[in-house]
């Protein structure tokens, strides 16, 4: 965020210094002469400050002008960015916006000798973190102030409320920034300084405070501020309600509250009378109606209320009365309905965006119509029909964003060919068609930065772009592109191409040696049919991901050279040998590491480091062999481990309790062997729900390592990945699920319930009772214990376990009754208590004897509906044929873990939620990894 604010503040600057620059003398002039004593604190000034051009975003030393020279120049009145007062000769200006000066100044500096001053600019220079010096107070008659973009830090001095006669206050943008979108305010202002200057800077005309932190609710009294032209408050950290009253200050033309998420406040019902041309107030938490008096607006030119929370609805017509509309952002508010007819009297717009809502209908024709539109964004919305060919007449487009709709037709790239400075396109996930005619004179094609045409029913690399040289992200997903990459591919934008993502084709090629982009982050390169080795990306990677394909080979440990990796997923490929041992901590970064369906041997790699950020290990169907090493437990926000269908060869490894963030440890189908000891005190594994042991050898008594279930509902597993780089910033939001594949079905979720929780410890040699515990287990839906040489008879607390919906204890030496309590298992859909020695008559009358034949057989004691043997009296009809489909029941659970990464950028969400429906619909269904759902915002 930000830099539209800071754009604008920088017109603002720009206007600040044309007013300045208006008053004072031009060349011709003669110049009065100036005190010497003021002539020499201006010398003194300049020489406290190196000259140093960075220190300036656009800047011009003035102060290289300033000599002591005789003669003409001799008066200070002269110098750049001095303005004197025409009788007394005394320096009543000084405009050093945008200098170039570098350096300290603090309250000692000759500066503060200038008591007449009554405008003063050094906006745009780099005081090194200096605090706002108290001598401030040394210029009484000052009516300008501007300390803008200049590196200033620490507390405002209340000493700035003491200058009353202020029209112009501007503090904004003393920030470090961080990144291209974020920043930390280095400026602060304290309730009581802040409640002096509303109350004592009665003339103030100009208040921009924005990125100062301010951290306070605004003060009913700003709205006393009758004077005020400009209110700039954007990311102050203000919240509570905005004073309604501000919005009725008779004078007020500019306002602008953006990026306060905790700022509320609602829009007054708006009168003609009033002036504002700039209403700003997206990324807060605004709400109610957008009232339809907005439409009285008639100067306004710029409205954003983008991500607030104003009432759903239509999106309001009344805005289509605002003729002078430039800019106009409504997006992500869940504004739907068609996009009013009103609009189309809306010509003036520069940038029109109503993206992440709900629009429907047709894109309307006229908007070809608005010839100044520069940024017209519907990204995320429901809009159908065609790309209006109307387009073609956009001439001044730049940025088109129409992605994720449900747009049809045909889209001839030739009609964007008069959009000469069209540089950002995207269409993906419609269902249209992109088509580039041959006769297209490829050189003549304008420059993109952005081309995102995923799921455009697209069979080659378009021809174009092999004369692309400043392409940023490319993305061709989701289309229908055979054979091989061409070979020019491998040549366009290689220094600017960050995100490349090309998954889910049909493409058969090799990959080149290296990559040739030098500062890729992205790369995508799922579901194709790429063989032979991976490549070797550069160290700006943030994401590599080239699951289901058909690599082989070994990987290199030069893979490991991307030291900010976060997610690597090279599963289902035909990846063999040995993984290289830096894979374990090659990045501090990397949240997940996706390798299972290879055929690597050997260990898996014995090094993590302390303060990793893994959160998902999967390296599952390998032929993995040894111990795991213990430096695992150094992943402390590990939430999966998946180690399944492998040779490892170890004891259970209780230590991995530590995690407290495990949420799921599969180690079926391994040679895990031996007793698993008991939990230390009930502190292990304190987060574990889903457990799967089977197939292994263990022994010894059923293992109590699985903690009572507490789930807070709320609380969604998540991970937030920001990426940001090159200008361009990528959102990527992706959700894990969970994928079950029971006998002969394959199941997707989307998502997997965070309360979903299963314990499968079939197939092993345990033996003993079955313990109590597991009755207390109430949020199991699926517990298997079948195949082992458990005693004894069914617990009936397992009558508790309410939400089970499939219980496997087939295959043991279990005696006894089946208890009556399981009759209250409502949601049971598979059971099995086959081959036991189970004695007594099945509980009648409820889903138990709706269950196969099958669940019951092999315990010859038993008796009753669904079996064939009664159990005496009373005698019952016989049952009618039963169907012997084919059971479910042996809960051969294949765990197959896939993510689909469908992004890259600022937030990867890792949640898992199990789709309710689905539950409820095939409960028999079992677990599985799927992913999904990034969504790209890129901001400008
Ligand atoms: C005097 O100052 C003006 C403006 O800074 C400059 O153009 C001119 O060359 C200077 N004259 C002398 C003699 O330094
Ligand atoms: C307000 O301004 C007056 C006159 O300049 C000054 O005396 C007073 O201390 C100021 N009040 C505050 C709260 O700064
Ligand atoms: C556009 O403005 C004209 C002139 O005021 C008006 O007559 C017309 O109804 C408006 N169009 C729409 C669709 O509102
Ligand atoms: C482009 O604008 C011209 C002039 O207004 C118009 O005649 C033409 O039909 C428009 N083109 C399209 C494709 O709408
Ligand atoms: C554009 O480039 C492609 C691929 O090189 C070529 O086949 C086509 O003829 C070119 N078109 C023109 C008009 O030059
Ligand atoms: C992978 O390679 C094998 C031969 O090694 C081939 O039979 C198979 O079709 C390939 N699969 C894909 C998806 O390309």
């Amino acid at each position: 965020m930000g830099l539209l604010d800071i754009s604008i503040i920088l017109v603002l600057l720009l206007f600040h210094h044309v007013v300045i620059a208006n008053s004072s003398y031009s060349s011709q002039k003669q110049y009065p002469s100036c005190p010497d004593e003021e002539k020499s604190a201006l010398l003194q000034f300049k020489d406290s400050f190196i000259i140093d051009k960075s220190a300036s975003s656009d800047g011009y030393p003035k102060v290289s002008s300033w000599k002591p020279a005789e003669g003409e120049n001799s008066t200070c009145c002269s110098w750049k960015g001095v303005e004197c007062d025409e009788k007394t000769g005394r320096v009543i200006g000084l405009d050093l916006g945008s200098s170039c000066l570098h350096g300290s100044i603090n309250t000692n500096n000759s500066l503060f000798h200038l008591v007449h001053l009554q405008r003063l600019n050094l906006s745009d220079n780099n005081f090194n973190y200096s605090q706002i010096p108290t001598s401030i107070r040394n210029f009484p008659s000052l009516t300008h102030l501007d300390l803008s973009f200049s590196v200033f830090s620490g507390q405002v001095p209340s000493e700035v409320s003491l200058l009353s006669k202020l029209t112009y206050l501007d503090l904004s943008g003393n920030v470090d920034s961080l990144s291209e979108d974020e920043y930390l305010p280095l400026l602060k202002l304290e309730a009581s300084d802040l409640g002096s200057l509303v109350q004592n800077l009665t003339s103030l005309e100009v208040l921009s405070l924005s990125f100062v932190n301010i951290s306070l609710a605004i003060p009913h009294s700003m709205a006393n501020l009758s004077s005020l032209k400009t209110l700039a408050l954007v990311e102050c950290h203000v919240f509570g309600e905005f004073p309604v009253r501000i919005f009725q200050l008779p004078n007020l033309e500019i306002l602008t509250v953006r990026y306060n998420q905790d700022l509320t406040g609602y829009f007054p019902e708006f009168n003609r009378s009033s002036p504002l041309m700039l209403l700003k107030v997206s990324f807060t938490s605004f709400f109610g109606n957008v009232p339809s008096s907005i439409g009285n607006l008639d100067s306004l030119q710029k409205l954003d209320v983008a991500q607030c929370n104003f009432s759903e609805g239509l999106v309001p017509s009344s805005l289509g009365n605002l003729r002078k509309l430039t800019y106009l952002d409504i997006s992500a508010n869940k504004f739907g309905g068609a996009i009013p007819d009103s609009f189309s009297n809306l010509t003036q717009l520069v940038t029109f965006r109503i993206s992440t809502s709900r629009l429907t209908g047709p894109i309307p024709s006229w908007l070809g119509n608005f010839s100044k539109l520069e940024y017209l964004d519907f990204n995320y919305n429901r809009l159908n029909g065609s790309v209006p060919a109307s387009f073609s007449n956009l001439t001044n487009l730049q940025i088109l964003y129409l992605a994720s709709n449900s747009l049809s037709g045909v889209v001839e790239f030739q009609m964007f060919q008069n959009l000469k400075f069209l540089s950002q396109l995207r269409l993906s996930w419609n269902s249209l068609e992109f088509v580039t005619e041959s006769r297209i004179v490829n050189s003549t094609v304008q420059q993109f930065t952005i081309l995102a045409l995923s799921s455009c029913n697209i069979s080659e690399f378009p021809s174009f772009l092999q004369y692309q040289k400043g392409l940023t992200r490319f993305d061709i997903a989701a289309n229908k592109i055979r054979g091989q990459v061409p070979k020019w591919m491998w040549n366009t934008s290689i220094e600017t191409l960050v995100y490349l993502d090309m998954s889910q084709n049909f493409i058969s090629d090799q990959l080149p040696p290296v990559l040739p982009w030098v500062n890729m982050v992205c790369f995508k390169f799922s579901s194709n049919m790429f063989h032979g080795s991976l490549p070797i990306a550069p160290p700006t990677m943030l994401e590599y991901t080239g699951t289901d394909n058909n690599f082989t080979g070994e990987i290199s440990p030069l893979l490991c050279s991307m030291k900010n990796l976060q997610l690597l997923d090279l599963s289902k490929n035909k990846l063999s040998g040995m993984l290289p041992q830096c894979l374990g901590n090659f990045s501090d970064d990397l949240i997940l590491l996706l390798l299972g369906n290879n055929s690597f041997h050997g260990v898996i790699p014995q090094t993590y480091n302390n303060g990793n950020s893994l959160r998902m290990i999967d390296v599952s169907h390998n032929k993995l062999q040894g111990q795991l090493p213990r430096s695992l437990v150094n992943c402390v926000g590990l939430e999966y481990l998946v180690l399944s269908n492998n040779q490892f060869n170890d004891v259970f490894p209780i230590w991995l309790g530590t995690l407290r963030g495990l949420k799921l440890l599969a180690m079926r189908h391994n040679g895990f062997y031996g007793v698993i000891g008991k939990s230390r005190m009930n502190v292990d594994f304190p987060k574990l729900r889903i457990l799967d042991l089977s197939y292994n050898n263990f022994t010894g008594a059923v293992p109590s390592v699985f903690p009572d279930i507490i789930i807070n509902k709320s609380a969604y597993m998540y991970t937030d990945v920001v990426y940001d780089v090159g200008g361009i910033t990528i959102d990527t939001r992706g959700d894990y699920a969970l994928t079950i594949a029971t006998k002969g079905l394959e199941q997707y979720y989307p998502k997997i319930r965070e309360e979903f929780a299963s314990f499968d410890i079939s197939s092993n040699k345990f033996e003993g009772m079955i313990p109590e515990f597991i009755g207390n287990l109430k949020e199991l839906l699926s517990l298997n214990l079948s195949h082992n040489i458990l005693t004894g008879s069914i617990p009936s607390s397992f009558g508790n376990l309410m939400k089970l919906e499939s219980l496997d204890l087939s295959q043991n030496k279990l005696s006894g009754r089946i208890p009556q309590q399981l009759v209250q298992l409502n949601f049971l859909s598979t059971f099995n208590v086959s081959h036991n020695y189970l004695t007594g008559p099945i509980p009648q009358g409820t889903q138990l004897t709706s269950m196969n034949v099958t669940s019951y057989e092999g315990n010859s004691g038993l008796c009753g509906d669904p079996l064939p043997k009664k159990c005496g009296n009373p005698p019952k009809p016989p049952p009618s044929t039963v169907d012997e489909g084919d059971s479910s029941s042996e809960g051969i659970f294949e765990f197959d873990w896939k993510i689909v990464l469908a992004g890259c950028g600022s937030g990867l969400v890792v949640g898992v939620v199990l789709a309710d429906v689905v539950i409820t619909k095939r409960p028999d269904l079992f677990l599985k990894i799927v992913g999904m759902i990034r969504q790209m915002i890129t901001k400008i």
